[in-house]
């Protein structure tokens, strides 16, 4: 039987996605990556799910990146479709239709903080370290690296850590807004708990369309963003939980939501 390199756990309509594969950092080998997607092609058909939280396994790294192990394999010919492979995986997680936090334990490094960034928010443990070291072995990053980091660094400083290797502490990410909130080291997945909870007490078609209206949008122009926009929100107007939501207001009272 393949070895297990990825579980879950839930809790409480959380499930906590563990890479966990500590003897080699949680590096992503190609099992890795199979597991990743069929779990989250598992938790999108669970509705009992109602955020996700990544994190890695063991103290010391979130991810440290693609498994080095496999790149002698990967020739001219193969290696497009098989960055492409692990892009559809990373792009299955970002366009999730539920919120996805990434519980940052420790190395974020290459394909980790490329993990890291498709995720909805960031919170990073303060011995955290990013970072998009491919260029040490002759390669550029090829999970989205070069793609989401400049959305979210600008391309000036993106270009300074990828071109250079330049390291970025917890701190420094928060600084550049590459995470959202910094924690104690062994604090990231209780932290990111108590935000997933936070966020699941909200409306959940609420939140489902503000993904969508936020991540699409980011690839249009201002004009037809509002457009997604509006539609997205006629969608929240349609639900039951808009009515609760105003009626538990006027009444003082908490909202309980269905999620119809
Ligand atoms: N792929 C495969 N194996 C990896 C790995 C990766 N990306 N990252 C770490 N490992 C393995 C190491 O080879 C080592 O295995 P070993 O015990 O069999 O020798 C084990 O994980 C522990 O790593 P080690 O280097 O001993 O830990 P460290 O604390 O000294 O250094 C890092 C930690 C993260 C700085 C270092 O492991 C590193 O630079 N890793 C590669 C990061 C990288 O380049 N990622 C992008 C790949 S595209």
């Amino acid at each position: 039987m393949e070895k297990e390199f990825v579980r879950f756990q839930m809790d409480e309509g959380i499930a906590v996605v563990i890479i966990d594969n500590p003897a080699s950092l949680n590096a992503l080998n190609t099992a890795t990556l199979t597991q990743l997607d069929g779990i989250f092609k598992d938790l999108g058909r669970n509705l009992d799910v109602k955020g996700v939280i990544i994190t890695g396994g063991g103290e010391k790294s979130f991810v440290a990146g693609a498994d080095i192990t496999e790149f002698l394999q990967i020739t001219q010919d193969t290696a497009a479709a098989f960055m492409a492979r692990g892009q559809r995986v990373f792009d299955q997680i970002e366009a999730f239709d539920r919120p996805v936090i990434a519980a940052i334990n420790g190395f974020a490094l290459g394909g980790g903080n490329e993990l890291a960034m498709c995720c909805d928010i960031r919170i990073a443990a303060e011995n955290a370290i990013f970072g998009q070291p491919e260029v040490n072995l002759a390669i550029i990053p090829g999970y989205g690296g070069t793609q989401r980091l400049p959305r979210l660094v600008g391309p000036a400083k993106a270009k300074e850590i990828i071109f250079a290797d330049e390291r970025i502490s917890a701190q420094e990410a928060l600084r550049l807004g590459l995470v959202e909130r910094v924690v104690p080291k062994g604090q990231a997945l209780d932290e990111a708990k108590k935000l997933m909870k936070k966020i699941i007490a909200k409306g959940p078609m609420a939140v489902k369309m503000a993904k969508k209206a936020i991540n699409q949008g980011l690839k249009m122009s201002l004009k037809d963003g509002l457009d997604l926009e509006a539609e997205c929100e006629a969608v929240c107007f349609g639900t039951e939980d808009k009515n609760e939501g105003a009626k538990a207001f006027l009444e003082k009272k908490p909202a309980k939501f269905t999620g119809k």
